[in-house]
């Protein structure tokens, strides 16, 4: 396996792969074998390994780790938009990170705490419009655009606050709508256009296109 280690610093181009490139075996497996080897001493379990990419948790005796092993643009930008945004945001640290072709991976701290999407059942509506708002807040204040703005992105700490923002693959280093309208999307699905409202109040957004 031949891999590079890239540098922020550098600038260096990584050519636009093909939507929903999926990981070869052979590549998963390279990547794969090589950092369980370095990795030995955690538990691996497997979190989600779709089509796009694989994430893994790492249990150690004293700290956990998370991997990710994607395409090489989303493992570039997840890697550009987390060392940019470590004193900005509640984000994970990167421990790790290589280009190897067409695929990378990340190796990074774990945001403690419980997915937002988990955490809406415990919660009344309201509550969890006012957590969405709040998140909006904070990546808003930031001036970029996450991407990927869902609850399952959102990390909710134990004391009911947001503890951080994971996913970074296809974020982007301005404010577009994108995360507005993600957040529109996902309360009208789930709560209906009343709480659309309450979060537009909340985070002084209006409708898009309105
Ligand atoms: N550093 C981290 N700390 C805590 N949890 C994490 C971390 N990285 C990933 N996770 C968990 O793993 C899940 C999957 O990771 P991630 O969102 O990066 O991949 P994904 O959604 O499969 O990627 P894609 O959006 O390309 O399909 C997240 O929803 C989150 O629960
Ligand atoms: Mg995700």
């Amino acid at each position: 396996m031949i891999c590079t280690q890239r540098s922020i610093d550098k600038g260096v181009s990584v050519d636009k792969p093909k939507r929903h490139a999926i990981i070869s075996g052979d590549m998963k497996k390279s990547i794969l074998s090589m950092l369980k080897k370095k990795y030995k001493d955690f538990k691996w379990e497997d979190k989600n390994s779709s089509k796009d990419a694989a994430v893994f948790k790492l249990k150690g005796a004293d700290r956990n780790l998370y991997v990710k092993i994607t395409n090489a643009r989303c493992i570039q930008n997840q890697f550009q938009m987390l060392h940019r945004m470590q004193d900005m945001l509640p984000v994970p640290q990167v421990v790790e990170y290589k280009i190897c072709g067409d695929f990378g991976f990340v190796v990074m701290s774990e945001i403690k705490g419980t997915r937002f999407k988990e955490y809406l059942s415990e919660i009344t509506p309201s509550a969890a419009v006012e957590i969405y708002a709040k998140a909006y807040n904070i990546m808003k204040k930031s001036g970029i655009t996450h991407g990927d703005f869902c609850p399952l992105n959102i990390i909710i700490g134990e004391n009911g606050d947001i503890a951080g923002f994971v996913d970074f693959d296809k974020s982007k280093g301005e404010k577009t709508t994108k995360d507005l309208e993600e957040a529109i999307f996902i309360i009208t699905k789930h709560f209906g256009n009343e709480y659309v409202k309450y979060f537009l109040k909340m985070t002084g957004e209006s409708l898009i296109g309105a």
